[in-house]
């Protein structure tokens, strides 16, 4: 299988005054096409670092990592947006929706922001919500979504751009667990159905049933 995304040896330490603290120690992995891998551990294990690292919003202290092929943890902080933008979709523990814009325009906002062409902002901005079954919730506000629906709209969103990597970061933690099972069932979807990769921080057990592989960090480093 293709790998899309690789870290060689890659490291963070934190810079508390005159502490360091090394939340990522030496890891190695690969992320590869069409998969779901699932990053498990306790807290502090370092998962949010790793996600962050993987999707270049922060900087290795140490090591490499490669983007389809190509080195990005030595780019300049001002050339990652263009890798952010072209490479991947965003998904938090808290869904991040602007409270007044319904959800067709918490997509559309990103379609704007991603410069898509006016004329279509409006079907893709549908199309996506219809790919994540909200259809009938086009113009609701996320006050009156229930937190799965909300999930999925953030979801929706990060779909934008058909990104070739979703990076998930304890997506279920506020949904039950019927809920949670859906939104990673739509993971799964996504990178089955269009061999994009995902991969998902969680502390739900039941996540390993929709992930091809599982990576277990124990103090910054993966657990063998
Ligand atoms: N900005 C920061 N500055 C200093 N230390 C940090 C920072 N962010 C995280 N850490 C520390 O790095 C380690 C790893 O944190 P991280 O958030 O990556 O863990 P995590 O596995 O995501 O934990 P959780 O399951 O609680 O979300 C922890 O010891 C944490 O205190
Ligand atoms: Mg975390």
């Amino acid at each position: 299988m293709c790998k899309i995304l690789e870290m060689t040896d890659v490291t963070k330490v934190y810079h508390e005054g005159s502490v360091d603290v090394t939340a990522v120690d030496s890891v190695t992995l690969d992320l590869r096409k069409g998969e779901v891998l699932l990053l498990i551990g306790p807290s502090g294990s370092g998962k949010t670092t790793l996600l962050s690292m993987m999707g270049c919003i922060l900087h290795p202290t140490k090591g490499e990592i490669k983007v389809d092929g190509g080195l990005v943890s030595n780019l300049l902080e001002d050339e990652l947006p263009k890798i952010r933008k072209r490479y991947f979709g965003f998904v938090f523990q808290a869904f991040n929706l602007f409270p007044s814009l319904t959800a067709l325009e918490n997509i559309e906002i990103c379609l704007r922001l991603k410069h898509w062409k006016k004329e279509k902002i409006r079907s893709e901005a549908l199309t996506l919500l219809d790919r994540v079954g909200l259809h009938d919730r086009t113009h609701f506000h996320p006050c009156d979504l229930s937190g799965g629906e909300k999930q999925r709209v953030a979801f929706a969103r990060a779909m934008v751009g058909d990104p070739p990597i979703i990076l998930a970061d304890e997506p279920t933690a506020n949904l039950d667990s019927k809920r949670g099972m859906e939104l990673l069932g739509l993971l799964k979807q996504y990178a089955k159905e269009f061999g994009r990769s995902v991969a998902v921080v969680s502390h739900d057990v039941k996540a390993e049933a929709v992930a091809d592989r599982t990576i277990v960090l124990e103090d910054g480093r993966i657990k063998t």
